[in-house]
């Protein structure tokens, strides 16, 4: 699929090459001694090609008076004019079938060959306009105009020109077989005139649309005619060439799998005599009898049982057949009999793998104690949601542990291809079961536990069909019963899986999945359940992990603490894990060395085993300036804090926004703009206010930056500093009254991390308080806002009275 491309040795005038040619020629010399006027030029009509100035193009020419007339140009040395005729299956053309403005070049080359074919090569110079056809020569000629190459200059057409060039360069990237000299040759103009009609040269556009950028003498509007038509190719050759690229990725892995395949049965066979093939074949039928199919598919498994029996051992169909017949066997097809749960003991196991979540276990254990009341039901699919690292995953094993299942895990993240969740047919060169069918087999169960790991990572729908609507069907208990794998070809039943799915957030998991499950948020911990879980569960871990004994290495509980507060800062607990694991690691080394037998680490050893602290009281070194305000923001890694800046600058009383911001978070800027300039009567006409909004927030969560923006405001024009120890979330009206907001939790364990004492919330979140851990209750000060005057007590106090409108 070229959809761009130079068209160098076709034949850019496909003309149909007429016997008349010779003899035309012959009989033009003899009538062409006549002058050609000085402001007039050869004509000869092009059928389907247009030239461009600065573009050599070699052209093809059949017709008795073109042969004549490029016959007189080359031996008079005049130049030509090349028109683009209306119609291109017109042979004899009359003045008023040809558009009027064309390009005159200079025929470099000319070869008559045998059979009548005439090949031009012919440079472009200079665009011109018919004036007025001539009469008296065996071709066509015309009086024409010149029309002046535009030179154009100024910010506009640089811009243009930039950017086309970027364009060009990027397009011809993208062109499977492109000459790598062709980007050079792009980079190297520096005409915008020549660059654009030599990209117009080579756009694979209609020949009415070239003629038309060729009739744009105006720079500017030719510059834009161009981009348009090459954005539009670009566009195509990058679909074009992700779709390659993916096709032949997947290809390639599957052939190779299905080579080794090939190879490894040869291999058994040399290994092996001739009967142990006709073993195989036997136990493959025991093991038909033996699997437990449903009796439709015990039917058609027997028949295909059958075919491969007949088939020679060499065709490439039975080797497909039999791996086929291979999965079939090995899956789980029987109800293998259950153990009852036992609710008591599910407790305990989910106790045991798991400090605090409270909440969390009571809803798993009444889950499972509908299960167990009525296991033929249709249960609900938990969804565990929450920032990396809470548990997710690790409760998902832990259901399966207490409840005595197979735990298996399917990674969602990035799946694009419907097929890898419901296979390829088994026709397809090295097909396979999607990966739901994948890991029932490794579960060796169907009433396992099947964890579908980031689902809110599954890739959009593409060419491929879309992994969502297939997931949909995996999920829906009317339709798990009968879920049917392309590979498989059968239905299989999936209705007694038990499904967990886990993912960071919530926006990205597709509606209709979304309602299919019933969520469970993990939040992230508390400073306090970090250092229980640590005590309780990843310092044993990591000892046991670098071969420690218990008694041989202890960790203070203020060297846990620090660890939490100075080198790690997240909701979950993973990097502390590590951080663990590297402390643990450098006392093994000691022991082993000899260098003592018993190690105890204190905060004070932390300096020189993990170096310098990575995380600072940040709110304080930055808040020390009026202008800045510590914003709390909801992440998917969980709660983050943010410092909004705002400063201003001599200008025309502009609000220019910097940094991470989304469309709601620019109507918050503005919202609070607004409202701090109705309340104070300093005039802003001198002055551009700049409010920068650092990364890491999330864009979309801009509603909640009101407050923080509107007191940023407030302290720049007042000049006095918020204080540092003092963090907000609240959307702002126009009117000043305080609107609720999400992610409460998130945001409040974010601030206790950042080491921030006191939050001021929307008085309509006053109910969310309950949702917060005790332990962090107790450390931070919540203030709650009814109107940002409010805020503006409690962060910046009393505000000089000038500073303050009626
Ligand atoms: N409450 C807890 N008690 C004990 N250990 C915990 C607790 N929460 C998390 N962990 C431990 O933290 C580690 C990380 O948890 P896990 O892998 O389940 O994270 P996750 O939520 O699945 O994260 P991700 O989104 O990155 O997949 C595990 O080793 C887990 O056992
Ligand atoms: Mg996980």
């Amino acid at each position: 699929m070229e959809f761009w491309r130079r068209k160098k040795s076709e034949a850019v005038d496909a003309e149909q090459v007429e016997a008349a040619g010779e003899q035309a020629s012959r009989r033009s010399t003899a009538l062409a001694t006549r002058p050609i006027p000085e402001d007039a030029l050869i004509l000869i009509p092009l059928r389907n090609a247009v030239l461009f100035p600065g573009v050599i193009s070699p052209i093809t020419i059949g017709r008795a008076s073109s042969v004549a007339a490029a016959a007189e140009a080359a031996r008079s040395g005049l130049k030509v004019g090349f028109l683009l005729q209306r119609d291109p299956k017109a042979d004899d053309i009359a003045p008023g079938d040809l558009y009027r403005v064309g390009t005159a070049g200079q025929v470099v080359r000319y070869a008559g060959l045998p059979g009548g074919a005439n090949h031009l090569m012919v440079q472009g110079e200079r665009r011109f306009r018919v004036v007025e056809y001539l009469e008296g020569w065996p071709f066509l000629v015309a009086s024409v105009a010149w029309i002046p190459e535009a030179k154009g200059s100024g910010t506009d057409i640089e811009a243009r020109f930039l950017q086309l060039k970027e364009q060009a360069v990027e397009a011809v990237g993208l062109l499977p077989n492109a000459p790598d000299e062709l980007a050079d040759v792009v980079r190297a103009i520096e005409a915008p005139g020549q660059l654009a009609d030599m990209v117009a040269n080579l756009l694979d556009v209609k020949n009415e649309e070239k003629q038309e950028i060729l009739e744009t003498a105006e720079l500017g509007a030719r510059l834009d005619k161009v981009l348009e038509h090459l954005g539009k190719r670009v566009e195509v050759l990058r679909l074009s060439k992700e779709i390659g690229d993916k096709t032949k990725k997947e290809f390639d892995s599957r052939q190779r799998e299905h080579v080794l395949r090939e190879q490894m049965r040869q291999i058994q066979k040399e290994l092996g005599d001739e009967e142990d093939t006709a073993a195989e074949i036997e136990e493959l039928k025991k093991a038909i009898e033996a699997a437990g199919f449903p009796e439709e598919t015990l039917k058609h498994v027997r028949k295909e049982f059958k075919r491969l029996a007949r088939m020679g051992e060499q065709s490439a169909e039975s080797s497909m057949l039999r791996t086929w017949l291979e999965w079939m066997t090995e899956l789980p097809w029987k109800a293998s009999a259950q153990k009852e749960i036992n609710i008591q003991e599910a407790r305990a196991i989910l106790d045991e793998d798991h400090f605090g979540l409270e909440k969390i276990k009571r809803r798993i254990l009444e889950y499972l104690a509908v299960r167990k009341l009525n296991p033929g039901g249709k249960s609900p699919i938990l969804c565990f949601v929450g920032p990396p690292g809470v548990g997710k995953t690790s409760l998902g094993q832990s259901i399966a542990r207490a409840t005595d299942r197979k735990f298996q895990r399917v990674a969602l993240g990035g799946t694009h291809d419907e097929a890898e969740i419901r296979g390829h047919r088994r026709t397809y060169i090295g097909a396979m079961p999607g990966n739901i069918i994948a890991a029932i087999k490794r579960a060796g169960s169907r009433a396992g536990v099947l964890m579908l790991d980031e689902i809110d990572k599954l890739g959009a729908g593409g060419f491929h069909g879309d992994p969502s609507s297939a997931l949909l069907e995996v999920l829906d208990p009317e339709q798990n019963g009968k879920f049917r794998d392309n590979y498989l070809g059968v239905d299989f039943d999936l209705s007694r899986v038990m499904f967990i799915a886990t993912a960071n957030q919530l926006d990205t998991i597709p509606g209709p999945l979304r309602d299919r499950m019933e969520i469970i948020q993990l939040p992230g911990y508390t400073e306090e359940e970090k250092l229980q879980i640590a005590r309780k569960y990843l310092v044993k871990r990591q000892l046991e992990t670098n071969g420690l004994l218990l008694d041989q290495v202890s960790l203070s509980d203020d060297a846990v603490r620090a660890i939490i507060a100075d080198y790690t800062r997240e909701a979950g607990v993973r990097n502390l894990e590590r951080a663990i694991g590297s402390v643990l690691r450098n006392a093994a080394m000691r022991i082993a060395e000899g260098a003592a037998e018993k190690i105890s680490i204190e905060s004070g050893d932390l300096h020189a085993i993990l170096g310098a602290k990575k995380f600072e009281n940040e709110a304080a070194l930055r808040a020390a300036t009026p202008g800045v305000a510590t914003g709390l923001a909801w992440t998917p890694v969980g709660g983050d804090i943010l410092f909004i800046e705002a400063s201003k600058v001599p200008g025309k009383g502009k609000l220019i926004l910097t940094g991470q911001l989304g469309d709601v978070m620019k109507e918050s800027a503005q919202a609070a703009l607004t409202l701090a300039k109705s309340r104070l009567n300093e005039s802003l006409d001198k002055w551009d206010i700049h409010v920068h909004v650092p990364a890491g927030a999330t864009p979309k969560d801009g509603p909640s930056a009101g407050v923080a923006m509107y007191l940023s405001l407030i302290s720049l024009l007042s000049s006095k500093p918020i204080r540092a120890d003092v963090a907000m979330t609240g959307e702002i009206s126009l009117r000043g009254l305080v609107m609720p907001i999400g992610g409460l939790k998130e945001k409040s364990l974010a601030a206790l991390r950042a080491g921030i004492r006191t939050v001021m919330i929307p008085r309509r979140n006053e109910k969310d308080l309950e949702d917060i851990p005790a332990d962090a209750k107790a450390k931070l000060e919540f203030v709650l806002l009814d109107r940002v005057e409010d805020a503006v007590e409690t962060a910046i106090g009393k505000l000089p009275e000038r500073a303050l409108a009626a």
